[in-house]
This record gives structure tokens, sequence and C-alpha cells, in this order.
């Protein structure tokens, strides 16, 4: 099998989401810490905010790791001589613990047996952690990974051997990983194992290689394996056998010629960052869905005792905060005020005292407007919780409680599985405020949990079924100078969050209203073919929106609808339709339906030239106000 260079999404690359980098080597001879520094070069647009490699020499653990990124961290431990023939490198994108040589990874075991690299998120490492303390580990990290190291350690004592060790240690987790492990009990080998975040297997000449993604090992082999799910391998230097986690039986898996350049392959084989972090969504709400359950919980709490709550935000998180108010009011009966950042002191500063809790949104966490409003606030006594993408950013810092959003780094200059993991975790706070209120019904509350487990699904559909029929839509649109987004209820903010999409990367003034207000002024606007794009879940809102485009059509605007599957009510009022998969959980809808927007501006940039990873006049994190 082939895989060549893509410009539409390609089967193989839908389920790589960029969070933390790991890369491997076994060899004949020569030094590994050539070639894993080089691999891990390849990967730092995963994760840049520590490094770190082990590899086994003279029978010891030999490890190198500090915070920072690769070239600072190559210029003090000189990562590059690593001695030794297996190795296991790491770039971090911090999800449990900040940023800090003992969080960095390798992980290692108590005695320096096990070293161990992690790209993903274990669930229940609280559970495991305590029971492996309760036998006497002592642990050095605050990471989730570290507890892998130790049940390897654990389990060596009876397994048969390594392989067998970490098979034993696979089973007991639950979460996403790739793990990659090395131990002195057998050094001519690295075992891996994948549930739910890449890892492929680049077979080589007298040597072998893994990694989060193939671009790490390209230059030095072109033959791949790819690993499914529940699947671990076996690396030596002239081998590699690929079994199943569950029974330990083997799996014959013939490798695959990629035929991608590094540039492609970096992309995962789409064209644009953007495009490959829209399709990266199943998984970074997935993510964003595991949040510590513990600091949820946190933050639910500091808000339940505030006697005032704002969100603050800017641009897309703003438009985060903006669905998540809908969802506190509906769901916990907590009111909320999301204010934009720049506003926050001058409309509110007279309000904020010690009874004050400012929940802040950032993706970046360093957005200037953002900090500014967050340090005023904080001098005035408020209390400060913070969501972010980034740990260890100014943001963490300012924050008396902060978790993060786990999406990994976005590299497109425009937000966008960044939007949905945002969204996803202030849900998340929303459900946990709602369960101590007491406001949650049995139903709601099982139809929500659902819901969370669907959602992956339903993304992964709404992009398979969207990607084409959008392209169309725009192609037949794409001569118009301006579009409107409108949508009533939660998909307000999804119809905001449309228009920003479309005015920053295409230039063109997009206008977006509730669809209700929009008789209030905007309906002059519109005359023979207008584009206006609804969005119209089929929730509470869903008989007024109905009102609403007819409106429209009797202004002969051109409607193009965003609706269930099943609406024919709204499909027969549309001149073009995107379909959406029936029964999402109105609270959920801004996830899902927000997906052919952002489809929708990336086409229309690219129809007009433009590049979408680049929008002009702007910058990922805007640190000037
Ligand atoms: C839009 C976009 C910006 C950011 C805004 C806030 O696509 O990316 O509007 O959302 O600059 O950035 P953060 O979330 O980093 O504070």
């Amino acid at each position: 099998m082939l895989i060549a260079p893509n410009h539409e999404p390609a089967e193989f690359p839908r389920k790589m989401a960029t969070m933390c980098g790991i890369s491997g080597v076994v060899q004949e001879t020569g030094q590994v810490g050539p070639v894993l520094y080089d691999s891990l070069k390849r990967l730092e647009y995963r994760g840049y905010d520590s490094v770190g490699e082990a590899s086994i020499v003279d029978g010891r653990l030999l490890v190198k790791k500090e915070k920072g990124k690769i070239d600072e961290v190559e210029r003090e431990l000189r990562i590059s001589d690593l001695p030794g023939l297996v190795g296991i490198g790491h770039t971090r994108w911090a999800t449990h613990g900040a940023p800090s040589r003992e969080n960095a990874h390798p992980q290692t075991d108590c005695n320096q047996t096990v070293a161990v690299v992690h790209n993903g998120i274990i669930e229940n490492y609280m559970e495991i952690k305590q029971e492996l303390e309760a036998k006497g580990h002592r642990f050095k990290s605050r990471t989730d990974t570290e507890i892998v190291a130790h049940l390897v350690e654990e389990n060596l004592k009876q397994a048969p051997g390594l392989v067998e060790a970490v098979r034993q240690t696979s089973k007991r987790l639950t979460g996403a990983y790739a793990l990659a492990l090395i131990s002195v009990t057998e050094p001519d080998k690295i075992v891996c194992v994948r549930r739910e975040s890449p890892l492929v297997i680049g077979a080589g000449i007298n040597a072998n290689y893994l990694a989060s993604d193939i671009p790490a090992f390209l230059p030095r082999t072109k033959s791949v394996i790819l690993l499914e799910d529940d699947e671990m391998a076996v690396l030596t230097h002239n081998r590699v056998r690929v079994m199943k986690v569950g029974s330990g039986e083997e799996v014959l898996r013939e490798p695959m010629v990629v035929e991608w350049g590094v540039e492609t392959a970096t992309k995962g084989g789409y064209p644009h960052f953007m495009m490959k972090e829209i399709y990266e969504q199943p998984l970074t709400v997935r993510n964003a869905l595991r949040t510590s359950p513990m600091y949820i919980d946190l933050m639910a709490s500091a808000v339940t005792r505030a006697k005032r709550i704002f969100m603050l935000a800017c641009g897309t998180s703003y438009h985060a905060c903006l669905a998540a108010t809908y969802a506190f009011a509906n769901l916990a009966k907590v009111e909320v005020t999301p204010v934009v950042a720049s506003e926050f002191i001058e409309s509110y500063g007279a309000l904020i005292d010690g009874d004050t809790v400012v929940l802040t949104v950032s993706q970046s966490g360093e957005t200037a407007d953002t900090l500014t409003a967050v340090r005023s606030a904080k001098d005035r006594g408020a209390t400060i919780l913070g969501v972010t993408n980034v740990m260890g950013s100014t943001l963490t810092r300012l924050s008396d409680v902060y978790v993060g959003q786990n999406s990994g780094p976005e590299m497109g200059v425009a937000a966008t599985k960044t939007f949905t993991a945002q969204y996803s975790v202030l849900l998340k706070i929303a459900v946990a405020l709602a369960r101590k209120g007491g406001t949650l019904s049995r139903a709601r509350m099982e139809e929500l949990e659902r819901g969370f487990e669907e959602l992956p699904k339903w993304i992964s559909a709404a992009l398979s079924n969207g990607g084409g029929i959008v392209k169309r839509i725009v192609e037949r649109n794409a001569d118009r100078f301006s579009f409107c987004f409108l949508g009533r209820g939660i998909s307000v903010a999804t119809a905001l969050e449309g228009r920003l999409k479309l005015l920053e990367l295409s230039y063109l003034p997009a206008i977006a209203y509730p669809a209700g207000e929009s008789k209030h002024g905007f309906i002059s606007v519109v005359d023979d073919g207008y584009p206006v794009l609804f969005i119209a879940p089929h929730d509470e809102a869903y008989s007024k929106i109905i009102g609403n485009v007819m409106e429209m059509k009797a202004r002969h605007a051109h409607v193009i609808s965003i609706i269930e599957e099943d609406d024919t009510q709204v499909a027969n009022l549309s001149d073009e339709t995107i379909l959406i998969p029936k029964g999402i959980p109105s609270l959920l809808t801004p996830i899902v339906f927000v997906l052919p927007l952002q489809l929708f501006a990336y086409y229309m940039a690219v129809r007009k030239g433009y590049n979408p990873d680049f929008p002009r006049n702007l910058a990922k994190s805007v640190t000037v106000h």
C-alpha cells in the first residue's frame, strides 16, 4: 500500500491529535542521540515545553531531560550526544503537572530500571498511584505517566519478561496513550503500546524506529507500520513484532511505503494545519472531556461560593464562553456574565471584590487584553479560574485554579479545535455545578453522559459528510461580497464563531446576529440572493427559527441551512443544506454545528487564494493591547 500526498482529508491521518511527541530508535551500531534529537526536532510542532531522552548504556539507564524548547535543552544538556543503541525521546505539551524537569519525560521507576515516554492522558492514574504508593513506590513527578514506569516495575516482579509486564500494565490503564518503554532488564528492545493516541513504526535497515508521527523518521525510512488501538509492538534492531494487548496474540502487519515529503507529513497529509486541526476534533474533544474531574470540581466549588461570576476571554474563546453561559444558566441555574476582556474593567471593575469569581478562557494563556483584565480583577480580590491550552502560561500562574483543555498545539492562526475543546471543558464545569446544585435530573444527566460518549462519532460523521458539500457550497457562492450567520439560543455563539472564522480568513465583511434580532436592523441589508447561513439544530429554539428563515426567504435571501439530517421542514425552505447527525443534545450542538462553518471559512480562504494558516494582520497570540 502506498500513502501519497493528498489534498483532501485522507483516511489515514484522521485520528491524529497533536499533544506531545514521542520517538524511539533501536539500532545495530552508532549512537541513539543524533537520531532522537533529529526526530524530536521534527516533532516539535506537537509540543515544546520540555524535552527528554533515555538510553541504556552498560546495563544502566541514562536520562537527560529538562524544561524548555529542544534547542535550549540541547545547548544545556547536549541531548544529541546521548550514547547507546536503544533509546526513547519526548517533546512535551503539558497536561498533568506544569512544565518542569521533574515532569518532563522520560519518567522512571523507583530503581531507575524502566523508562517511559507517553503521549495522551491516563484517566485512572490517581487510583493506580495510590495503590502503588501503598506498596512502597516513591513518585518524583506530578505526571500521570510516571505510574506506568512504576506499574511495569511492579509487574516485572511476576511477569516472565518486559513484554508481558507492559501488556499487563496496559490492561490496567484507561484513557488515551501511546507509550514507549525501555528497561535495563532487556536492553535490546523497545516495547510500545497504543490506544487512541497516534503511534507509527518505521522499519529501517538494521534499525527500527517509532514515533507519534511519520515525519520524525521520514529521512531514515519510508517504510511504515501502523499500530491499531490496543495493539503493542516490540522493536529490536532487526525485527518488529506486533501483537494484541488483550490476548497477546501476534498480528501480521505489512509495512506501507510513504510517498510524502516531510512538510506534507507534518500536516498529516493535509494541505494546511487548519484542515488537519479541524479533522483532529473527534480526538481533541474527547481529550478535553477527560479533564481531571478533581479540578473541574474545585472550579465548580469556587463558582458555587461566589456572589458574582464573570467569564472573560477574547475572540473565539469569548464565543466558547457565550455558549457556556447558556449551559450554566440552563443546566446549573447559575447566572454568569460573559465579557470581552478588553471591556471588562471599564464595564465591571466597580463590581469586583473578594466574592467575585472570574472564569478566564484563553487558548494561549498569554493574550494581553485577557491578562490585564485578570490582573486587575486579582488586585481587587477576585478568585481567578483559568481554562487554557498552555500549561505554564501566564494565565496558569495568575489563576487560583486552572485546567488544561488538552488540545495540543494549534498551529493554524484561526482557532478551531481549541474552540470545541474549550466549550467541552466549560460544559463539564456546568455539569459539576448542576450536580452540586441538584438541578440536574437523572434523565438529563444520562442524556448528556451518552452525548459525551457519542460526540467523537458525531464529529467524525459531520466532518466526513460535510466536507465535500461545504466545498461545493463555497464554490457556488464564492463571488458574494458578504454573508450573514443567524442562530437562536445556544446557536447564537455558533453563528458568531462562524462569522469570525469567515471574516478573519477570507477578509469578507460578514455579519452575525441572534436570528430573532435580525428583523431589528440587519434585514434591511437583505436583497435578491444575499447569502444567509442558518444554524438550526432541532432544539428549544427550533420553531422560532423557522419563522426567521421564512422572513429571509420572503426577502429573497439565499438560505443555506445547517440542520439535522431528518429536518425536512427547514430543508424545504432552504436553497442549500448541510446535514448534521440527528439526536445531539442541544447543549452539545455548538461542538458539532460549528464544524461546517470552520470548513466553510477554510474553503472560502483557499478559493480566494489566501493561506488559511496565516491570515493577514493576525497573530496566534495577541500579546499587545
Ligand atoms: C480566532 C482567534 C482569536 C483568538 C483570540 C484569543 O480564530 O484565534 O480570536 O481566539 O485572540 O486568544 P486566546 O484564546 O489565546 O486568548
